[in-house]
C-alpha cells in the first residue's frame, strides 16, 4: 500500500488540519511541563523539541507509522550486517567501526570486527609515531603539517570534526583539508607548507575520484621537485581506501594504506580510517572517545522504545515538518565556532542519503522526501538571513545546536552566545503579536497615528518551529553521540519514506558528462554533435578565456 494511502498517514492528515493553525503558543500554554514532555537527555545530550508544532496525539499517530514501516525490523537489519543497499549490493556497517568491545559484529558468522581492529591498531601506530615526532620526513625532519586530500564523505566528516575538537589539538601540528579541483584550494597551501614537514592522507573509498586524483598528483609532483627520489612518497603520503592496488600504484606502500571496505559508506566513514586526521589531531584516546559517543548512540537506537529513541523522535518530527506542515527547507544553525562545518557534513548526510523520488521497490514515491538542508554559524545568520526566518512568511524548521560551556573561553563571550541561541528560537517559536507590539510602540511615547504605520512592521507571526540541541562541552563523546543521532535520523526517515538511503546514483551523471567534456575543453577533441547548444556557447568562451 502507498505510504500515502495507510491508514496512519491518514490519521496525520486529521492532525494536521487540527495543528496547522494553531500557534505554538497555544500548545505551551495547553501544557506547562511541555519542556519536560518534548525533550530527551541521553548522557548530557539534551534534544529539546519542545518548541516543534507536535502534540502528543500527532507523536503518537507519528510513532504508529513508523510501526507501520517497520522501522525497527529495518535497524535490525542494518545492525545484523543484512544487505540493505540492494542496489549496490552492501551491507551497511558502519557501526562496526565504533563497536568498541572485543565480542564479534555483526555476528560470530560475519565478524567484520579482526579486520576493523586491526586497521585501528595500524592507525594507532602512525598516530603514536606522527605525535611524537618518531614519523620522519625524507630528511628527517618531524611531521607539522598534515593534508587530508578528499572529498564528500572523504572531506567533510573528518574536517568537522578536527574542527569542532580543535581545543584538543596537538599544538605541534596543522590540519589543512584540501578537496576543490580549483588550484586555488591548493596553490596557496602548497605556497606556504614545507615539504620535509608535511604528511598527505589520500583519503578516497574508491581512489579514483576525480578531484581527489587531480589534487593528490600534484602533491606528490610538488612533494617529489624536493625528495627527487620516489622512496619519499613513502615518508609523505598515507591512503586510507578500499582499493589499495590504486593507492599502491599511485606510489604509496602497503605499510601506509589503510583499509576501508563496501560496507561503509562514504558519508558514514567519518569513523573508519578516513578520520585519520582527527586522531592525529586528538590522539587516539580521543578518536575512541568518538567511537565510544557514537556507540552510545546506536545502542541507544537499537534498545530505546520508540517513543523515547532519538534518532526515531527526530526523523518523525522531519517528516512532519515536510509531508505534513509542508516545510521545503530546513536549516542548521550550530552556534560555537568550531562546529562551522556542521551545516556541510549534514547537506551530504541527508540529501545524498534522502534525496531521492524513487523508493526500494523502483516505484515513484508518492510523497516527497529530504527537505533541503541549508545553515550557517546561528550569530553570523541572524544578521543575514535570520530576517527571513522571522518575518519572511515561509515555513523553516531549524535545528539550533550549542555546547553549554566554550572550547576557547574568554571572558563575557558564552553567556551572550547562549542568550543569542536560546533568545532566537523562542522568537521563533513565539514571535510577537500586534497587541504586544502596540504596547511596546506606545511605552515609546509614539502617537497614535506614528504606532498604525509602524506596527506591521513589529509584528512577530512566530510558529516557526525548532530543536534545540545542547551538549555540556564540545567533546569527542558528545560529537560522536551527535553525529550518529543525525545519522540514524536519516536512516529512520528513508525508511519511512520507503527508499535505499545509502546509495547515491545522483551524482553519478554529472561524473559521466564532465569526463566526456574534458577532452573539448583541453582543446583536444572537437565539439561532439551531440553536445546541448548552451554546453557548445559555454565551452567556447572558456576557450576564449580558459586556461587548463
Ligand atoms: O560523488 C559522491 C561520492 O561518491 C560521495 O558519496 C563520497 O563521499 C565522495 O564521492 C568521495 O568518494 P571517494 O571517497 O571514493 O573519493
Amino acid at each position: 500500500m502507498n505510504l500515502t494511502n495507510t491508514p496512519e498517514w491518514q490519521a496525520l492528515l486529521v492532525h494536521k488540519a487540527r495543528l496547522q493553525d494553531q500557534h505554538l503558543r497555544d500548545l505551551f500554554a495547553e501544557d506547562e511541563n511541555r519542556f519536560k514532555h518534548f525533550s530527551l537527555e541521553l548522557d548530557g545530550l539534551l534534544v529539546d523539541y519542545s518548541k516543534q508544532r507536535i502534540d502528543t496525539a500527532a507523536l503518537k499517530d507519528l510513532l504508529a507509522l513508523a510501526e507501520h514501516s517497520d522501522v525497527a525490523a529495518w535497524r535490525d537489519r542494518m545492525f545484523a550486517g543484512e544487505k540493505i543497499n540492494f542496489s549496490e549490493n552492501r551491507a551497511v556497517l558502519h557501526t562496526a567501526l565504533r563497536h568498541t568491545d572485543f565480542t564479534p559484529f555483526p555476528n560470530a558468522e560475519n565478524d567484520v570486527m579482526p579486520e576493523v581492529h586491526a586497521v585501528r591498531k595500524q592507525m594507532r601506530d602512525i598516530v603514536e609515531r606522527v605525535r611524537s615526532g618518531l614519523w620522519r620526513g625524507f630528511k628527517g625532519d618531524a611531521i607539522q603539517n598534515i593534508v587530508n586530500i578528499g572529498i564528500g564523505g572523504s572531506d567533510l566528516g573528518p574536517k568537522l570534526a578536527t574542527r569542532a575538537l580543535s581545543a584538543l589539538q596537538h599544538p605541534g601540528l596543522n590540519f589543512y583539508y584540501v578537496s576543490n579541483l580549483d588550484s586555488a584550494h591548493l596553490a596557496p597551501l602548497l605556497e606556504k607548507l614545507d615539504p620535509h614537514t608535511t604528511l598527505f592522507i589520500v583519503a578516497s573509498k574508491t581512489f579514483t575520484t576525480q578531484e581527489t586524483s587531480i589534487n593528490a598528483h600534484t602533491a606528490r609532483t610538488w612533494l617529489l621537485a624536493s625528495a627527487m627520489e620516489e622512496w619519499a612518497i613513502a615518508k609523505h603520503f598515507i591512503a586510507v581506501t578500499s582499493n589499495p592496488s590504486k593507492a599502491q600504484e599511485f606510489g604509496i606502500p602497503e605499510s601506509n594504506i589503510l583499509q576501508i571496505w563496501d560496507w561503509v559508506g562514504g558519508r558514514y566513514s567519518l569513523w573508519s580510517a578516513v578520520g585519520l586526521s582527527v586522531a592525529l589531531a586528538i590522539g587516539m584516546r580521543g578518536f575512541e572517545r568518538l567511537l565510544e559517543g557514537a556507540e552510545t548512540m546506536d545502542k541507544h537506537f537499537c534498545s530505546a522504545p520508540l517513543e523515547k529513541n532519538l534518532p526515531v523522535l527526530l526523523a518523525l518530527i522531519s517528516i512532519w515538518n515536510t509531508n505534513f506542515l509542508g516545510a521545503e527547507t530546513t536549516a542548521v544553525l550550530p552556534y560555537n565556532e568550531s562546529m562551522r562545518h556542521l551545516p556541510g557534513f549534514l547537506q551530504q548526510l541527508e540529501m545524498e542519503s534522502n534525496g531521492k523520488t524513487v523508493g526500494r521497490d523502483g516505484a515513484a514515491l508518492n510523497c516527497r522526501a529530504n527537505p533541503i538542508v541549508w545553515g550557517e554559524i546561528g550569530v553570523n545568520g541572524q544578521h543575514a538571513f535570520f530576517q527571513l526566518l522571522h518575518q519572511g512568511g515561509w515555513l523553516i524548521p531549524c535545528d539550533f545546536v550549542v555546547a553549554a560551556s566554550s572550547d576557547y573561553p574568554l571572558p563575557g563571550h558564552q553567556a551572550p552566545l547562549l542568550a543569542n541561541c536560546l533568545a532566537q528560537s523562542s522568537a521563533l517559536a513565539f514571535g510577537k503579536t500586534e497587541q504586544q507590539a502596540r504596547i511596546e510602540l506606545a511605552a515609546t511615547g509614539l502617537k497614535d497615528e506614528a504606532i498604525a504605520k509602524l506596527l506591521p512592521h513589529k509584528v512577530f507571526a512566530g510558529n516557526q518551529p525548532s530543536t534545540t540541541i545542547l551538549m555540556p562541552s564540545l567533546d569527542p563523546f558528545q560529537l560522536g553521540m551527535l553525529l550518529a543521532l543525525y545519522e540514524h535520523k536519516v536512516f529512520v526517515q528513508g525508511v519511512v519514506w520507503g527508499l535505499n538511503s545509502f546509495d547515491q546514483w545522483g551524482v553519478e551523471l554529472g561524473k559521466q558528462l564532465a569526463n566526456s567534456l574534458l577532452p573539448v575543453l583541453e582543446g583536444n577533441q572537437t565539439y561532439d554533435a551531440l553536445l546541448d547548444d548552451s554546453t557548445r556557447g559555454l565551452i567556447s568562451y572558456f576557450r576564449r578565456y580558459g586556461n587548463n
